[in-house]
């Protein structure tokens, strides 16, 4: 099983979250491609602290794509499906975890994400090293934890993948240890110096 939990590295999240809501407060479709999501703590994560500051018109129009290789076909039925145990749970703040779960009568205890942030989130099987983007028009793409995986030159490709998928204004969050690659500088800026969060620049034709 990857190793994820829930609320993990918020410092990331919560600053991603900060940039983007007033970017995309009120568009009808807000799309935002978590690669590499594991069984999902990290999407749930996403949406309840996105539910948690946007307005409902624009977290109603927030479409999470969440993705992952998922070599033993478990994910997507977990996310899905929203239920996580007692050893799951416990790191997520208390107020958060009542507001967004509810328990359910299974021995031992199990605990369900409500549906009103389950709907946000659609998972799909997805290989990054095919380089086939699952979407365009992202206004996010997490990224975390994943590409430190990969060969150098193939973080390359998927960050140059990423590049395309995102909307022309779109963000790209990683993990803190995870620099950008320089020969990538044209294609995204660094927006503060303590979080892994760029936005995409248009290269020069
Ligand atoms: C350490 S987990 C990170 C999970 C989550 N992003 C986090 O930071 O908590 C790494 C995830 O990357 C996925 N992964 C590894 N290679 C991949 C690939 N080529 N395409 C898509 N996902 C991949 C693994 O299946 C695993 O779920």
């Amino acid at each position: 099983m990857a190793f994820t939990f829930f609320y993990r590295d918020m410092h990331t999240i919560d600053h991603t979250a900060r940039v983007l809501i007033p970017e995309v407060s009120g568009r009808s479709k807000i799309r935002v491609w978590d690669a590499g999501c594991a069984m999902g703590p990290e999407p749930y994560t996403l949406a309840m602290t996105l539910a948690e500051e946007m307005e409902r018109f624009s977290f109603d129009n927030l479409f999470i794509t969440a993705t992952d290789i998922d070599e033993q076909d478990v994910y997507g039925r977990t996310i899905h499906e929203g239920i996580y145990s007692a050893e799951e749970v416990k790191r997520i703040p208390i107020e958060l975890f009542s507001k967004y779960f509810e328990a359910l009568p299974t021995s031992p205890p199990t605990y369900k994400v409500i549906n009103p942030i389950r709907d946000r989130i659609e998972f799909k099987k997805h290989d990054l090293l095919t380089l086939q983007p699952v979407g365009s028009g992202f206004s996010l793409i997490l990224c975390k934890n994943v590409l430190l995986h990969f060969q150098p030159a193939e973080r390359i490709e998927v960050l140059k993948m990423f590049h395309k998928s995102l909307a022309p204004d779109g963000l790209l969050a990683t993990e803190n240890t995870q620099k950008l690659p320089t020969e990538l500088g044209h294609l995204f800026t660094q927006l503060m110096p303590d979080v892994q969060l760029f936005r995409r620049e248009e290269p020069a034709s």
